[in-house]
């Protein structure tokens, strides 16, 4: 136990934390979003699949309470670090480089709040309903359908899906990092995987929305 609690006090160990919390937290991005897009296959499809993800229970429970954790540790440790990074450095550079930090880098400090602010909003209109005004208990597709038909919400969306891209992308690209897996032989592969997942996280996601709001999905 002593072993862990000094690894977590460690830039190195929260920096691990981040990155095995973040690669967990994408791995449920992905899932999520192969599911969600049963929404092309009809009412009958995701109405179905949302009927087996409640069908699990207690199951379910777990995993919910497994994934706020994993949340939470994420952002601690991000905020930890945050913090420790500012402290490490009273005085500001004189001459700021920010060259070599591509846009997603720098962005991480205000896409993750934003990100968290969205899942809390996304859970209160699709799950809870609380702000959903046709909100209709277990009828998933008409309530994603009908949820997306509204402008402003499809916006919010698709900013925050945005978003979310753009911080996958560098937490993708920095998990080699952590893990020590960083060569110049290697860095073009790691931003094109990086590149390419976030990607296809972005397209599905944004997918749902701007198929509702063409009028395709109804
Ligand atoms: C266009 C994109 C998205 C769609 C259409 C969508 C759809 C949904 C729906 C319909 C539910 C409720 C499922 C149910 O109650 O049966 C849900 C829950 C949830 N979504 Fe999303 N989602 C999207 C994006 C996201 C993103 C980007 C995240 C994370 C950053 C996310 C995280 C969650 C979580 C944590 C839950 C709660 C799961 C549970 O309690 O079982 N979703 N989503």
């Amino acid at each position: 136990m002593q072993v862990i609690i000094e690894l977590y006090k460690s830039t190195i160990g929260k920096k691990l934390l981040v990155a095995i919390t973040g690669l967990m937290l994408f791995l449920f991005v992905l899932g999520h979003m192969i599911g969600n897009l049963q929404l092309f296959a009809g009412p009958e499809k995701l109405n179905a699949y949302a009927a087996f993800l409640q069908g699990l229970g207690g199951a379910l429970w777990a995993i919910r309470t497994v994934l706020l954790l994993i949340i939470g540790i994420h952002i601690l440790a991000n905020v930890q670090l945050f913090f420790q990074n500012q402290g490490s450095r009273p005085v500001a550079y004189r001459v700021k480089r920010t060259l070599e930090v591509t846009y997603s880098a720098r962005t991480m400090v205000w896409s993750g709040p934003i990100i968290a602010a969205f899942l809390v909003y996304h859970l209160l209109h699709f799950t809870v309903g609380s702000v959903h005004p046709a909100f209709v208990p277990g009828e998933v597709y008409q309530v994603v359908v009908s949820g997306f038909q509204v402008w402003w919400v499809s916006a919010i969306y698709i900013v925050a899906n945005l978003l979310l891209g753009f911080h996958l992308k560098h937490g993708l690209w920095s998990w080699f990092q952590t893990l020590g897996m960083s060569h110049p032989k290697y860095n073009a592969c790691r931003t094109g995987f990086a590149f390419g997942l976030s990607g296809l996280i972005i397209v599905g996601n944004l997918s749902m929305p701007v198929a509702v709001l063409a009028g395709w999905v109804a």
